[in-house]
């Protein structure tokens, strides 16, 4: 997508002021986290800019992080070698000059998060046993997190005060129903004026989820979603109720979250 007065970035819209305090927290060696509801581009935003930047990347999933020892290496055992310990890519990037994301960080539980804890305050720096050895976090390597938050969660954890002192946090929003339209128009081809009643439904229904009426925010996802069915030929309303209404729940039949659902579509599209 080109550049323009929406697009700081390159096919991702943020608001530029939050862009900018981002990039300043970052370059003034402070750590960001990225909150917000599922598919507002928390996970997307930091490869997006780092690879505008000229920055390399390393996502650690923190959902994979099982025991403490998981953030450095894992022992193998080598045929002939014996048992050798095989290093993470995670302990690799310290030592350069890089963005770190660690994705999901409230997906693991508080006590695997001891190991980062001094890598990410002012010393910096990390005794790891298997090697014997200090690792130093390079002066330009720097910390972005993201999280999940809302009311819809389940296998999250709460963060430790200390671990969440470290960081700045940012929410991310859904961005505005015309940057949608934009959006969908540059991933799929399909009509404008179906791009915009899909923008239309999303945005309405996370209006009704901060109105307490769905249990479940809007992400970009589902507008994704129903796109590509309307470019592969199915009409905007199959699309628009395969892409949303299955998300909610259809207890409580005339009264349920799937019946408002598919009455907010029904208004939309006739
Ligand atoms: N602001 C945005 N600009 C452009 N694309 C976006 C934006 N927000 C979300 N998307 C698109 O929506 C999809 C989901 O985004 P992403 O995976 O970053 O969401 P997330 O916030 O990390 O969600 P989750 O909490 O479920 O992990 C991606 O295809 C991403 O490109
Ligand atoms: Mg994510």
């Amino acid at each position: 997508m080109r550049d323009n007065d929406t697009f700081f970035l390159p096919g991702f819209y943020i608001p530029r002021e939050k862009l900018k305090v981002i990039e300043d927290f970052l370059s003034s060696g402070f750590h960001v986290m990225l909150a917000g509801n599922p598919g507002c581009g928390k996970t997307e935003f930091g490869q997006v800019w780092a690879a505008s930047r000229g920055i390399p990347v390393h996502k650690v999933n923190c959902g994979a992080i099982r025991s403490p020892r998981d953030w450095f290496g894992r022992h193998e055992f080598r045929e002939g070698t014996g048992t050798v310990f095989v290093p993470t890519k995670f302990l690799d990037m310290l030592e350069r000059p890089c963005l770190i994301i660690f994705d999901e960080i409230n997906r693991t539980t508080p006590d695997n998060h001891n190991p980062i804890l001094n890598i990410l305050d002012g010393n910096r720096e990390v005794y790891v046993e298997e090697l014997r050895r200090h690792v130093r976090v390079h002066d330009g390597t720097l910390f972005l997190a993201t999280r999940n938050t809302g009311r819809q969660h389940t296998g999250t954890f709460h963060l430790d005060h200390a671990l969440e002192d470290r960081f700045q946090e940012i929410r991310l929003e859904l961005p505005p129903k015309e940057v949608i339209v934009q959006l969908i128009m540059a991933n799929y081809s399909i009509l404008g004026e179906h791009a915009e009643s899909i923008a239309r439904l999303t945005v309405k229904l996370n209006d009704l989820y901060d109105e307490e009426m769905l249990s479940k925010a809007m992400g970009m996802r589902p507008a994704f979603a129903a796109a590509a069915l309307v470019q592969r030929g199915n009409s905007l309303d199959v699309a628009l109720r395969y892409a949303f209404v299955n998300r909610y729940s259809g207890e409580g039949g005339p009264e349920s979250e799937q019946a408002l659902v598919m009455q907010t579509i029904q208004g939309l599209v006739g």
